[in-house]
């Protein structure tokens, strides 16, 4: 036993070496894991104790031990060891010095394969709830901007050229109606994800006669999962979260985009708080948008991580692998890395002002109102689309000519290419 491994070293002679100990562990990337498996270790002892597979006095030593490991992580006063490779042995081994050798009944009908399976659901679906918070609270933000800015006219764009006038407001408001789309995925993962994979131990269920649905309900999961095959493989609900985030950081990045283009000096549209914005060291006139710059960015690593996890679990045959300990790194990187994004457009959008008066000349710039003349001449003159787009061109090369925007033409100048317009088009003109 003292040259062998101390939790599953019943059969070995010799311990691993450095090496297989460093790829093997796993503790600085699960221990994030720890109150999810608390949780589960607690619903297992308090159910073993219930159906008497343990004693319940066994079952209560166990909790209470669990009880004050919380209190130890919570007042970094816990022996985090690498040695014991994972949280689940850690905490396990922590157990026993605090209740003795009753803490080695609370591994009763279980394996490491349900329980990492039953912590990353639990941890993913309060992961998805914290999202949905955040997601939440920028909508908030953009539902005000844009109320604030029922009236700002700006252009709208195609291909990035100017395109048809619209309000600042409808155009955030547009974000708004990706990121309800974006709060319904994660909600959608965390209901999808809501079955207990405990008491499929290792892969093939357990002879004890264990209550799962106990177990189930306890932990807040809707039921046990039906295969226990499946429940120990199956890491799907972390590859939808994953792609929940990357969308999510991919709708991120599309705002984020235009908030860089809208603060150039040459758009103007908007301008970035001190706080949320940074200076050159070496040019003293720069305002940089570099939060903005990050959240397109991090996009990358969001994508990265989708693509690392379906690519770790792509053609593993059933059931638990070693390589699915891969799972957690990247899910837990999506989650700091979205949360990050979310809260800095956020605090970009909610102290950003907004040059409105900009935004309408450059509407008016654009020659953005020339659909509107178009279906002016449609409606009121009763010409075929066709003709009207071909007459309104005529007219935008002459105002070009010109040098003037379009409600700057005289009455006559547009006369002299479509006789029968007539001064009413100028309402349909100004913005
Ligand atoms: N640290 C492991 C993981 O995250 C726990 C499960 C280990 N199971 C096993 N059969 N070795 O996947």
């Amino acid at each position: 036993m003292s040259q062998s491994h101390k939790m599953w070293g019943g059969r070995f002679a010799d311990k691993p070496t450095d090496i297989m100990q460093a790829i093997n562990v796993s503790l600085p990337v699960d221990r994030r894991l720890w109150r999810q498996d608390i949780a589960g270790s607690k619903a297992h002892a308090d159910m073993l104790g219930r159906q008497g597979i343990i004693a319940a006095a066994e079952a209560k030593t166990i909790i209470s031990g669990l009880d004050q490991i919380v209190q130890e992580i919570e007042n970094g006063k816990f022996p985090f060891r690498d040695e014991f490779e994972d949280i689940h042995m850690n905490i396990e081994a922590r157990l026993k010095e605090i209740v003795g050798d009753t803490a080695g009944r609370l591994h009763t009908a279980r394996s490491r394969n349900d329980q990492v399976a039953t912590d990353f659901r639990l941890w993913v679906r309060d992961a998805c709830g914290e999202i949905i918070t955040m997601i939440t609270t920028l909508q908030t933000t953009l539902k005000t901007l844009s109320a604030d800015h029922a009236q700002s006219v700006m252009p709208g764009f195609t291909h990035l050229q100017p395109a048809q006038p619209v309000t600042l407001g409808r155009h955030l408001q547009a974000y708004d109606e990706m990121l309800a789309r974006d709060a319904s995925r994660f909600a959608d993962c965390a209901r999808r994800l809501n079955e207990s994979p405990l008491g499929a131990a290792a892969l093939a269920g357990t002879p004890y006669p264990i209550d799962r649905a106990f177990t189930a309900q306890q932990l807040g999961f809707d039921r046990p999962m039906a295969s226990t095959m499946d429940a120990v493989s199956a890491r799907d609900f972390a590859n939808e979260f994953l792609f929940a985030c990357a969308q999510a950081g991919l709708h991120l990045s599309r705002l984020a985009e235009e908030i860089v283009i809208w603060t150039t000096p040459q758009f103007g549209f908007m301008r970035l708080a001190d706080a949320w914005s940074t200076g050159s060291s070496i040019m003293p006139q720069k305002k940089n948008p570099d939060a903005a710059e990050l959240v397109r960015a991090k996009t990358g690593r969001l994508n990265g991580n989708l693509i690392t996890l379906m690519t770790v679990m792509k053609a593993l045959p059933l059931t638990y692998n070693k390589d699915m300990q891969e799972d957690k790194a990247p899910v837990f990187d999506s989650f700091d890395t979205l949360a990050l994004c979310l809260q800095a457009t956020d605090g970009m959008l909610a102290t950003a002002t907004f040059d409105t008066a900009r935004m309408r000349a450059s509407a008016e710039d654009g020659y953005t109102n020339a659909t509107a003349l178009a279906d002016w001449l449609v409606m009121n003159l009763n010409m075929p689309f066709r003709d009207a787009h071909h007459v309104t061109g005529r007219i935008v090369k002459l105002a070009e000519s010109k040098g003037s925007k379009l409600h700057e033409l005289s009455l006559s100048d547009m006369q002299s290419i479509e006789s029968r317009i007539n001064q009413d088009v100028l309402k349909v003109l100004r913005n």
